[in-house]
C-alpha cells in the first residue's frame, strides 16, 4: 500500500484500539501521509500504544464517537 499525495490526510477510527494503533504505527512509519486519529475512547482504547511514535505530533487525537448509518 502506497500513498503518493504527502499532503494526504488519512482519517482512522478506532486507531487506540489493538488494530488500529498498529495500523497508525505502521503508517507513520512507512507513509508520508498524516493521520487524523478518531477514538471514542472507551474501555477497550490504549491510548498509550501511540505514545513516542514518530510523526506523532502530525496526529491529532479526537474523541468523537464515529457513526454509521442504521438502515
Ligand atoms: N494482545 C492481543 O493479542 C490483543 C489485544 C486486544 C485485541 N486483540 C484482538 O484484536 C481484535 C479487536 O481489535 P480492534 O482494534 O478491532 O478493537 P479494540 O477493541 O482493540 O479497539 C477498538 C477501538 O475503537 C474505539 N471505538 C469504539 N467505538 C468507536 C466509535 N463508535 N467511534 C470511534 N472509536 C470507537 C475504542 O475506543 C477502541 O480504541 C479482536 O480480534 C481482539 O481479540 C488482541
Amino acid at each position: 500500500m502506497t500513498f503518493s499525495q504527502s499532503r494526504c490526510f488519512l482519517l482512522v477510527t478506532g486507531g487506540c484500539g489493538f488494530i488500529g494503533s498498529a495500523f497508525i504505527r505502521w503508517v507513520l512509519a512507512n507513509q508520508k501521509v498524516r493521520v487524523v486519529n478518531l477514538d471514542a475512547l472507551t474501555y477497550a482504547a490504549q491510548p498509550e500504544a501511540l505514545v513516542g511514535v514518530r510523526g506523532a505530533a502530525a496526529m491529532a487525537l479526537c474523541r468523537a464517537i464515529s457513526m454509521m448509518p442504521v438502515k
